[in-house]
């Protein structure tokens, strides 16, 4: 492979000249001369143009399962462009690629998960949970059953469907009116809002905040619950073992559907192909998107129960509703590769017995350190809380400073994460090997030791 000779500088020029980057401050970016420019990748490296490595424990954003370079993606796409580049699903037809993937993902979901519907993103696959979810009760004859129960800091995606599902302030707080008939429950976040309390009970607490708020605006009224079996945007909150059984207890209780959102979740991450199947609770629409094709390429889904099906059979009509890309061909095809990659590797079942539970232990070592309030990490994701305090949450300074220092040192140690707040996250390809996560755990450590003097001269938070 022959790397092409970029000029750096100039496509900086040019990013702050035309590119507005995705979520950012453009004022900030014009201030710091305009985006990094990452130029190549391989295995679980990043490379940028100023000739800087870094090791990607994010897995791009939350997505490359199988790790960068894999010639194999880059054939399966060659060869269905060759062949069939593009035909859609609206006049009766199907690609043999799209077809075959939902086939495989419904043989992953298992259960009554046999229907799946694809689309480009997470966030378009979340706009189709929504409309699947309010049609469904449509054609079941309660066109009522309208309200949806999202969760506060839950991440649903960036479309106007998925903000406001979402529970994201910074994101409500710009713009709106958001789509009607959406309320917010409480998270099950132990650390920052429970902290001391015991777990188990904390997590029953948090799912009886959707019964409360299903009473509150009647059972009658109300068609889904969705979350991320983890919440991944929102700082991975990890909810305690009762909460997800809870959840759904709830949920068949007053009749209303669970939709599980597994754009992060999914194909791996907690240690099975999805996070439901981890929490032992049966959804009844799943969305999905990002690892599935290892984020080669766009390609998302939804998986749907069977009854939901049977429900629209029984109304008949078109459910009008479909993307131009929706089963892409190529994308299909490159995810189906990705999918055997994961199976042929035993990525899934090596991040539950091997390289999960190994950061999980290289976290705990880590939680030892002084400005370490909680590590944690489920699968290969997971979590460092930031505290000024050991033993509490407290924090240093205003929100946020703390995670963003830390975040900008750990990139300039050569690893990349996310600041999430206080927290520094991670979720890095599901290929990563032992000594790649001794790295990226001291790494964090190096940063942390490197901010504490300026975090501790930092006035006490309000
Ligand atoms: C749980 C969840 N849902 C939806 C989305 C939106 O996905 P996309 O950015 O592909 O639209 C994300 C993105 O991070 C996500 O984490």
């Amino acid at each position: 492979m022959t790397l092409r000779n970029y000029d750096i500088a100039e496509l900086r020029r040019l990013d702050v000249a035309h590119h507005l980057p995705a979520q950012q401050d453009y004022r900030l970016m014009e201030e710091l001369g305009g985006s990094r420019i990452i130029t190549r990748a391989d295995g679980c490296n990043i490379y940028d143009g100023d000739g800087n490595a870094l090791l990607d424990g994010m897995a791009g954003l939350w997505c490359v399962q199988v790790g960068y370079g894999r010639e194999e993606l880059a054939k399966a796409a060659y060869e269905q462009m060759i062949e069939l580049p593009y035909y859609n699903t609206f006049f009766k037809t199907a690609a043999p690629t799209t077809v075959m993937l939902a086939t495989k993902i419904a043989e992953l979901l298992g259960g009554n998960l046999q229907h799946v519907f694809f689309n480009n993103s997470g966030s378009e696959a979340v706009d189709t949970v929504l409309r699947l979810a309010r049609y469904y009760w449509q054609a079941k004859g309660e066109p009522n059953r309208s309200i949806i129960i999202g969760r506060v800091n839950g991440y649903h995606g960036s479309t106007i469907a998925g903000a406001s599902l979402g529970g994201m302030k910074a994101m409500h707080e710009q713009g709106g009116p958001w789509v009607p008939g959406i309320e917010h429950i409480m998270q099950p976040y132990p650390f920052g809002e429970a902290h001391g309390e015991d777990p188990a009970a904390f997590g029953r607490r948090a799912a009886d905040a959707l019964e409360a708020r299903i009473l509150e605006v009647g059972p009658e009224n109300v068609a889904a619950f969705i979350g991320e079996p983890v919440q991944g945007a929102g700082g991975v909150i990890i909810p305690p073992e009762t909460y997800w059984p809870r959840i759904q207890e709830i949920c068949r209780k007053y009749g209303i559907l669970l939709a599980c959102d597994e754009v992060i979740c999914g194909f791996g991450r907690l240690g099975q192909w999805f996070g439901f199947q981890h929490y032992g609770v049966q959804p009844d629409l799943v969305s999905m998107a990002k690892g599935l094709s290892s984020g080669y390429l766009p390609i998302s889904a939804v998986g749907v129960t069977d009854h939901i099906v049977e429900t629209l059979k029984a109304k008949g009509g078109d459910f009008v509703h479909g993307y131009t890309y929706s089963g892409h061909p190529t994308s299909a095809a490159v995810a189906l590769k990705n999918i055997e990659i994961m199976e042929r590797e035993g990525l899934v079942e090596r991040t539950a017995k091997d390289t999960g539970p190994y950061l999980a232990k290289a976290l705990a070592e880590l939680a030892n350190h002084p400005l370490v309030g909680e590590a944690r990490s489920l699968g290969l994701i997971g979590a460092v809380e930031i505290a000024s305090r050991k033993g509490t949450n407290e924090r240093f300074g205003a929100p946020g400073t703390a995670g963003l220092m830390v975040r900008d040192l750990c990139i300039k140690h050569g690893l990349m994460v996310r600041g999430v707040r206080d927290s520094i996250v991670m979720s890095p390809p599901l290929v990563i090997s032992h000594a790649e996560i001794d790295r990226l755990v001291d790494t964090i450590r190096v940063a942390l030791d490197e901010a504490e003097p300026q975090l501790r001269a930092l006035p006490a938070a309000a």
